[in-house]
C-alpha cells in the first residue's frame, strides 16, 4: 500500500504517521525528517536546503525528487510506504508518478487532512519534537510525560527554527500557493480522501483507519 498524507503545516501528519506506519507496517518517509537531519549532519544536501527551511519557502524540486529517487531503490520500499511532506508541487507528483511504476507500485490513497488556521498556529507554536527519534509532542494538546523529555526514546525534545510564528505564517501562504494544487491534481485521479482534522488526535485517527481499512 502506498499511501500519501497531504495537507497544511501542523495539520498532524507527522503525529498521525506515527500511528498508522506501526498498523499498517508501511515504511515512513518524511522529507522534512529527512532534510532536517542533513542539515544537523552538515551534509551537503543540508546546506543547501537550510536556507529555504529557514524562510519557510520550498526547497528545489530537484533536490527533493533526488532524496526520493534514493530512498525509493532501498527494497523495503517494495512492500508499500507512507508519504509525509512529498509530494509538494505538481512537478514532484508527476515525477512520483514516474518513478513509481519502477519499483510495481502506484498511489492508493492521498490524506487531505483539513484543519482551520487559528488551530494551526496554536499546534505549530506549542509543538516540541525528539531530536533522537522525532516523535512528536505539543505543550497542551500531547505533552510528555515528563517536560522535555521523550516518552519512547528518552531524548531531548527541542522547538523547531521553523515554528516562530513568522514563519509559521509564511509556511501556511507557501502550503496554499505550491501546495494546494495538489489537492485537485489528486482528485482528478480518484485518490483524495479528505480527513477533518480539527478533533483529538484519536478521533482523527479513528476516521483516517476508516479510509485506510477500506483500501
Ligand atoms: P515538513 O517537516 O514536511 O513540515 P510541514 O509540512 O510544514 O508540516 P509539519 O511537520 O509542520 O506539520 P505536521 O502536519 O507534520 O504536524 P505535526 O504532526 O507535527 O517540512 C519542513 C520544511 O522542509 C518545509 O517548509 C520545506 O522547506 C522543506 N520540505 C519538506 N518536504 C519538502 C518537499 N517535498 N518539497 C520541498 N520542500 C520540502 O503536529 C503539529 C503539532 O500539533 C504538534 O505539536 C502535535 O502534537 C499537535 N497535534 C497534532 N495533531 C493534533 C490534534 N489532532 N489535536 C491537537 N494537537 C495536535
Ligand atoms: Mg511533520
Amino acid at each position: 500500500m502506498l499511501i500519501i498524507l497531504l495537507g497544511p503545516p501542523g495539520a498532524g501528519k507527522g503525529t498521525q504517521a506515527e500511528s498508522i506506519v506501526k498498523d499498517y507496517s508501511l515504511v515512513y518517509i518524511s522529507t522534512g525528517d529527512i532534510l532536517r537531519a542533513a542539515v544537523k549532519e552538515d551534509k551537503e544536501l543540508g546546506r543547501k536546503a537550510k536556507h529555504y527551511m529557514d524562510q519557510g519557502s520550498l526547497v528545489p524540486d530537484e533536490l527533493v525528487v533526488e532524496i526520493v529517487k534514493d530512498r525509493l531503490k532501498d527494497p523495503d520500499c517494495q512492500n508499500g510506504a507512507l508519504f509525509d511532506g512529498f509530494p509538494r508541487t505538481v512537478e514532484q507528483a508527476k515525477f512520483l508518478d514516474e518513478a513509481l511504476p519502477e519499483i510495481g507500485s502506484m498511489v492508493d490513497g492521498v490524506l487531505l487532512i483539513e484543519v482551520d488556521e487559528d488551530e494551526l498556529i496554536e499546534r505549530l507554536t506549542g509543538r516540541r519534537v525528539c531530536s533522537k527519534c522525532n516523535a512528536v509532542y505539543h505543550l497542551k494538546f500531547n505533552p510528555p510525560e515528563v517536560r522535555n523529555v521523550c516518552d519512547q526514546c528518552g531524548g531531548d525534545l527541542y522547538q523547531r527554527d521553523d515554528d516562530s510564528i513568522e514563519t509559521v505564517k509564511e509556511r501556511l501562504e507557501v502550503y496554499k500557493k505550491q501546495t494546494g494544487p495538489l489537492i485537485s491534481f489528486y482528485k482528478d485521479k480518484n485518490v483524495l480522501y479528505p480527513v477533518d482534522g480539527n478533533e483529538d488526535i484519536s478521533s482523527v485517527y479513528k476516521k483516517i483507519k476508516a479510509v485506510l481499512d477500506k483500501l
